[in-house]
């Protein structure tokens, strides 16, 4: 198994899709459920795609995946939703069944666990987003998990990203607690939204900067914050019965909590426990223009709680 520490998690899989040397009729098969980010790689390597159903519980549709699949599908896509394990054992019996590659997207979550597995080991390749987890300015992982696959890059001479002097003092205020209090103060000035959502540099190719790569390295102390902070979200919601996709689990050290708003009636709830919690709530996600909104349920809306 081999590790790569880059800028982005789109910057990690534009690399790990070159190192997989797709033919020009070769074809992935992604979930309909998908980012904007995490196409880019797709469209800027020129490879094709077809989107898949999801269910409910972000599970692909493999009655769908059947329909889909023919002889020019050489990978699929599993995206661990939100940190949360997918339809694992389901996709390595797809692996071996029909000799296909598995990308396995663990960009919303970090060092989880499911059953026997550790998540980010299963796909032949996989990548992650620790820049999503940890308070960090850049950072994805590829790690390639078979060894047939070479790096199809020169990691060596790849330059690495620098960050401002500004960007570590921003990094040091996030991690203060009051930074909490302070977002929610900005939140509302769009100057301040328009800078901080100015991230151009998560599609430069570049490796993680230094100072990242260092926090990185002491993840355990943020990633046990976290899961309490989750535990907290998780009762709040829970109480007042919204539709949560998963189970309260320790195993995973999720991004956000997500959960499905239905109706008006539950979304006017949750505003009133945005604001009596201070919650910070994002729906994801941001569809890409590719994907068919016939695909979509779109009485199913994703609505989901930071636990930054
Ligand atoms: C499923 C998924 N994959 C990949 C990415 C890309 O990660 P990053 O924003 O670190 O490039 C994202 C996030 O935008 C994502 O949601």
């Amino acid at each position: 198994m081999k590790k790569f520490f880059f800028v982005s998690g789109r910057i990690a899989l534009f690399y790990g899709l070159k190192s997989l040397k797709f033919k020009t009729d070769d074809i992935v098969l992604l979930p309909s459920i998908i980012c904007k980010e995490a196409l880019l790689p797709f469209k800027k390597l020129k490879i094709k795609f077809i989107f898949y159903k999801v269910n409910n519980n972000l599970f692909p549709n493999w009655e769908d995946i059947k329909k889909k699949n023919h002889k020019n599908v050489k990978a699929i896509l599993m995206i661990h939703y939100f940190g949360f394990p997918n339809d694992v054992k389901k996709f390595i019996n797809f692996r071996k069944s029909f000799k296909k590659i598995i990308i396995e997207d663990y960009s919303h979550g970090l060092d989880g666990k499911y059953s026997n597995f550790l998540l980010g080991n299963i796909g032949n390749i996989s990548i992650s987003s620790p820049r999503k987890i940890l308070p960090i300015n850049s950072g994805g992982i590829l790690q390639i998990n078979d060894n047939k696959i070479k790096p199809y890059f020169d990691y060596q001479n790849i330059e690495t990203y620098q960050v401002s002097k500004i960007g570590v003092l921003i990094g040091k205020i996030k991690n203060l607690k009051f930074f909490r209090y302070l977002k929610f103060f900005l939140k509302n000035n769009l100057t301040y939204r328009k800078k901080i959502n100015h991230q151009n540099y998560l599609n430069q190719k570049k490796k993680i900067d230094e100072n990242s790569y260092e926090i990185f390295k002491n993840k355990n102390k943020y990633l046990n914050k976290r899961l309490s902070v989750y535990s907290k979200i998780y009762h709040i919601l829970k109480k007042n019965k919204f539709d949560i996709i998963y189970k309260l689990n320790f195993k995973a050290n999720p991004w956000h909590l997500p959960f499905y708003i239905n109706n008006k009636k539950q979304l006017n709830k949750l505003i009133t426990l945005k604001k009596r919690y201070n919650l910070n709530i994002l729906k994801w996600p941001k569809y890409p223009k590719e994907v068919n909104k016939k695909l979509i349920k779109s009485n199913k809306i994703i609505y989901c709680v930071t636990l930054n």
